[in-house]
């Protein structure tokens, strides 16, 4: 029988620093039902492709070329999926702010952790009412907390590997303890997120796109 190989740099990054986040995508996949989905700054983070049949990772990091190249990666993932049908990955190095060769309004959800603002660069290829899950970790949830496009329905808790999504007592997040609004600009230039009294590992927005 073959042996199946655990993608390098998957273990060293994910599984090693037991932070693959596997429950997270599954009760996102289980709550949602999305479609299609995009993960801009990814890295060879494959964890969603056990649970969400359609993925497209993007990266700047070179390494994620070979990574996906490789066909041992798709037979991991083959391994670990809960679905019916192949997987269908999308994969390429790219700076998600240039011009994606993707189409715009095509996904129904989108993935932001520890990657930079990608509420704003990649708003674009979300559909209407699309989903953002999105951490606060450079500052991205503060960005599209105060963004009118987006609005909070619900919030990530995380124990260990463990998460849990509630949207229960939405107002008390966001809250600074000095009791300032958000200071966006400051977020912007720092790339860091702002204390916040009740904090999630992650928040889920949904995007109201008016028509221009
Ligand atoms: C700290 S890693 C996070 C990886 C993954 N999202 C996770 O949750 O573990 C940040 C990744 O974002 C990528 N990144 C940052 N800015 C980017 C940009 N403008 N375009 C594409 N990738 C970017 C980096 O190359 C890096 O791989």
């Amino acid at each position: 029988m073959q042996k199946i190989e655990i993608p390098k740099l998957y273990k060293q990054y994910f599984i090693d620093k037991s932070d693959e986040r596997k429950e997270l995508f599954k009760k996102i996949n289980d709550l949602y039902k999305p479609q299609n989905c995009i993960y801009p700054g990814s890295f060879v983070h494959i964890s969603p492709s056990f649970y969400i049949r359609k993925m497209t990772y993007i990266d700047a990091d070179k390494r994620i070329s070979s990574f996906f190249n490789n066909e041992a990666v798709l037979d991991y993932i083959k391994l670990n999926k809960i679905y019916d049908g192949p997987p269908s990955i999308n994969a390429f190095q790219a700076d998600y702010t240039s011009n994606l060769p993707i189409n715009e309004s095509a996904f129904d959800i989108m993935f932001s952790f520890y990657a930079g603002f990608i509420s704003q660069s990649c708003k674009k290829y979300l559909k209407d009412m699309g989903l953002l899950v999105c951490n606060n970790s450079h500052g991205d949830a503060s960005i599209a907390y105060t963004d009118q496009d987006y609005e909070l329905i619900a919030v990530v808790k995380r124990y260990g590997d463990k998460f849990n999504i509630t949207d229960k007592d939405l107002d008390d997040y966001f809250i600074k303890k000095d009791g300032t609004a958000i200071d966006i600009e400051k977020v912007l230039n720092e790339m860091r997120g702002e204390n916040f009294i009740k904090k999630g590992y992650a928040y889920i927005f949904k995007i109201t796109k008016i028509p221009e």
